[in-house]
């Protein structure tokens, strides 16, 4: 250790052309990604992708440009101090700035990816020298594990550790989203079908108000069987459950889902009896009931949960703490099927907000993981408010979607449910399937960008 710290620039140079021809190949440095794995990273990259040279598609915070001033080291706190030209000053933790090294060799600059793993990582690890590079553009950090880092002030200033991200930044990552209820009647989002396989705009309207709102509805579709798939090749891919790739709803004599009956249906999320629950659900009314009802009612989760947590916090807790267990046994297609998850009606991330909210009486399962009977009662009372709140005209919207209308919403945050309709009386045809948000989310990112460019 303290022999590295004698390490000087030209000793490091004159080292490196001896050992490294290529300029890398000391002690603590990572093994290379191999061939294989370099070509597995770099798969189906567009030149445009290779082009971009940060790990993520931010928006700047700062213009690139943005000018370091000076640099100290701060050895006590293992931090580098960063002056900037606007007089400013940013520190980086030693670590960190190890870590992430963007030198080729630490950082692959094709496939985007780390290629210095926590196990290379020295948590002593020190910087020897520090010294700017192109008028303040960028600096040069040497370590004492022989590495030389380069690292450029804008990504710098980017990444600097001042509390709570600014807004584009989390706006990139995840749009916010906003609560609603009975104001959304007669008022959902909507775009128009071949607007939407047309023009990119209208499609980033859409993905953008999925986000915001959690629903959209989408007129014009023609009223054939699997439409759902042309739409859905315009985001990404329809995730298959055990239920198949697309599902089609309408009165069976011999019905696996109560769904496929005339009943009505209690609002639910669909299918919380799996580990991974489908994000998005997708719905297109190929043949409405043209009688009295087979009308659709949708309630705003996180509205409802939010509301509980403000008349009734321990009614909230009650939800957010106890686990409920759905079960789903039958055969779909010939394939039998037994899928059951556990799950809070609630689920709460760590940092309070919700993740999801799973609501789905008619596969809550009798069996009930609470530690006493007590708990057991104790949960119908908080169960019950939430439906309540849920059925709550001022958060419900109900609406009759006609023949060519395909309603998309947001399976991790909001309740449909159908009225009832005479089966006997007339045919009502729906076919349905999911997307996951990761293809929405990265469509949004990938388009916003492409637009403001
Ligand atoms: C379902 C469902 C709604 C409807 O199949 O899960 O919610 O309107 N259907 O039939
Ligand atoms: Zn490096
Ligand atoms: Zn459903």
């Amino acid at each position: 250790m303290l022999a590295a710290r004698r390490l000087t620039w030209a000793r490091v140079r004159s080292a490196a052309a001896v050992m490294r021809p290529r300029g890398h190949s000391l002690p603590q440095t990572p093994r290379l990604l191999n061939n294989a794995a370099c070509a597995l990273h770099t798969r189906n990259r567009t030149a445009w992708q290779k082009a971009e040279t940060t790990d993520d598609f931010t928006v700047s915070q700062t213009k690139p440009g943005t000018i370091i001033a000076a640099v100290n080291l701060l050895h006590d706190q293992k931090m580098l101090q960063v002056h900037w030209e606007d007089g400013s000053v940013d520190s980086y933790p030693y670590i960190w700035l190890r870590d992430n090294c963007q030198c080729p060799n630490c950082y692959h600059p094709v496939s985007l990816a780390r290629r210095v793993m926590l196990k290379d990582l020295d948590l002593s690890v020190a910087c020897v020298d520090v010294k700017m590079s192109n008028g303040g553009e960028g600096i040069e950090m040497l370590w004492t594990d022989g590495h030389q880092g380069t690292y450029d002030a804008h990504w710098l200033h980017e990444r600097a550790f001042r509390g709570p991200k600014p807004e584009p930044r989390e706006r990139e990552y995840r749009l916010k989203q906003q609560l609603w209820g009975r104001e959304l009647q007669d008022k959902l989002p909507s775009v128009s079908f071949p607007e939407f396989l047309r023009d990119d705009h209208t499609l980033l309207t859409f993905l953008e108000s999925l986000e915001v709102t959690g629903v959209v509805l989408v007129s014009d579709v023609p009223c054939e069987i699997d439409q759902i798939y042309t739409f859905a090749k315009r985001i990404g891919r329809l995730k298959p459950t055990h239920y198949g790739e697309t599902f089609n709803v309408h009165s069976r004599v011999d019905p696996n889902n109560l769904a496929y009956t005339g009943d009505s249906l209690d609002m639910h999320t669909d299918l919380p009896c799996l580990a991974a629950k489908p994000d998005i659900q997708i719905l297109h009314v190929i043949k409405q009931f043209t009688g009295e009802g087979g009308d659709t009612m949708i309630s705003d989760g996180f509205t409802v949960a939010s509301k509980l947590k403000k008349n009734n916090p321990e009614y909230f807790d009650t939800l957010a703490n106890t686990l409920v267990e759905f079960v789903d046994v039958g055969i779909d297609d010939g394939v039998k099927f037994h899928v059951s998850w556990r799950a809070p009606i609630i689920d709460v991330k760590v940092d309070g907000s919700i993740r999801t909210v799973n609501w789905h009486q008619m596969s809550r399962n009798s069996r009930f993981q609470v530690s006493s009977s007590e708990a057991a009662a104790k949960w119908y009372a908080a169960g019950l408010a939430f439906r309540d709140l849920m059925y709550d005209t001022d958060n419900l919207v109900k609406l009759k979607l006609q023949s060519g209308d395909m309603i998309v919403f947001d399976n991790l945050r909001v309740m449909h449910g159908r009225q009832g309709y005479r089966a006997e009386e007339g045919e009502r045809w729906l076919q349905g399937g999911y997307l996951e948000w990761d293809s929405v989310r990265s469509l949004r990112r990938v388009l916003r960008k492409e637009m403001a460019a």
